[in-house]
């Protein structure tokens, strides 16, 4: 008999065609049985395929006593509680290693969009304002000192592409991999008020919540500016607001917000801001490579007993 699994939402096509054939799979967006319902609505349902922007909602685990694995597309498992999984010997499993290169490559493209004014110049391009008038000069990132927030695996990639443009590198958080090239620093605050940029690599969830807060943007001060390609929640986005709207900091790009899809409508009216909808693994290459491995998990799980890449501890 095939296990029974959960699907949170729709993955992709192709993914959704494999699930369905691998496994018993019962399709939460599509079933009208209530959630306390669940467990008692046939076979148990041993395991579950979601999406680190979904997670797994805490009712959603209460509601299914004979959970043993979550196989999660994504590396932000901020949205499943992964303590509870823990004590309950669940096996939560994440994308890793698949798509550090691609949120890698787009911090750079912030980075450069951000200090080039590549997205406002675009604006004033297509507004037919290039005739009329001067584009203001921008900022050069050659050179430049970059801070990361976070030197996981997403955080390394970005550092080994920043050192290419001659960046010089400090970072702060867990240090992964002992023997780092790059200078650790211990407070967030004097790492902000080294940096002229500071990129976010760092998880979402409890520990981080609202750690880039207004003391660390003052300290990274007029010149300073902040990408985020990790989670909304990690930045006091008033602060943020207040910050770029006043001259704090020179400006900001943002692949994700507290509240998504939700962005605050005073972002909009900013220049100093670009705004992505969060797009960090968003490749076709990656996605491929992330659906497979959520596959995989699942597959190695049901016949091994262990998923290929936990969630760390
Ligand atoms: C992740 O993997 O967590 C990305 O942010 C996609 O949600």
């Amino acid at each position: 008999m095939k296990p029974r699994i959960l699907q949170t939402g729709a993955l992709s096509p192709g993914l959704d065609a494999q699930l369905a054939e691998e496994f018993d799979v019962l399709r939460l967006w599509e079933c009208d049985t209530p959630l306390a319902a669940l467990a008692d609505s046939g076979a148990p349902v041993r395991g579950i395929a979601t999406s680190a922007p979904v997670g797994v909602p805490d009712d959603l685990l209460a509601a299914l006593p004979d959970l043993e694995v979550i196989s999660c597309r994504g590396v932000g498992l901020d949205r499943i509680d992964l303590a509870s999984c823990r004590a309950r010997g669940i096996q939560v499993a994440g994308t890793f290693g698949v798509l550090s290169d691609c949120v890698a490559d787009l911090a750079l493209g912030l980075m450069i969009d951000a200090a080039r004014r590549i997205s406002e110049a675009e604006r004033f391009v297509r507004a037919g304002r290039w005739s009329r008038e001067k584009f203001p000069l921008a900022t050069r990132i050659s050179g430049q000192r970059l801070g990361i927030v976070g030197l996981g695996q997403i955080g390394q990639a970005v550092a080994r592409r920043a050192a290419a443009f001659d960046m010089e590198i400090r970072y702060t958080g867990r240090m992964e991999k002992i023997g780092q090239p790059w200078a650790y620093e211990d407070s967030l605050v004097e790492l902000a008020a080294w940096a002229d940029m500071l990129v976010l690599t760092v998880l979402g969830g409890a520990s981080t919540e609202g750690m880039v807060s207004a003391e660390v943007l003052e300290a990274l001060g007029p010149r300073g500016y902040l990408i985020n390609v990790a989670r909304g929640s990690v930045v006091d986005e008033a602060a943020l607001l207040g910050a770029l709207a006043g001259g704090g900091i020179a400006g900001a790009a943002l692949d994700v917000f507290a509240d998504e899809p939700h962005v605050p409508e005073a972002f909009l009216a900013l220049e100093n801001v670009v705004l992505l909808p969060h797009i960090g693994s968003g490749t076709k290459e990656t996605r491929r490579d992330m659906e497979a491995l959520v596959l995989r998990n699942l597959q190695s799980y049901f016949r091994t007993g262990a998923v290929v890449t936990p969630a760390p501890d």
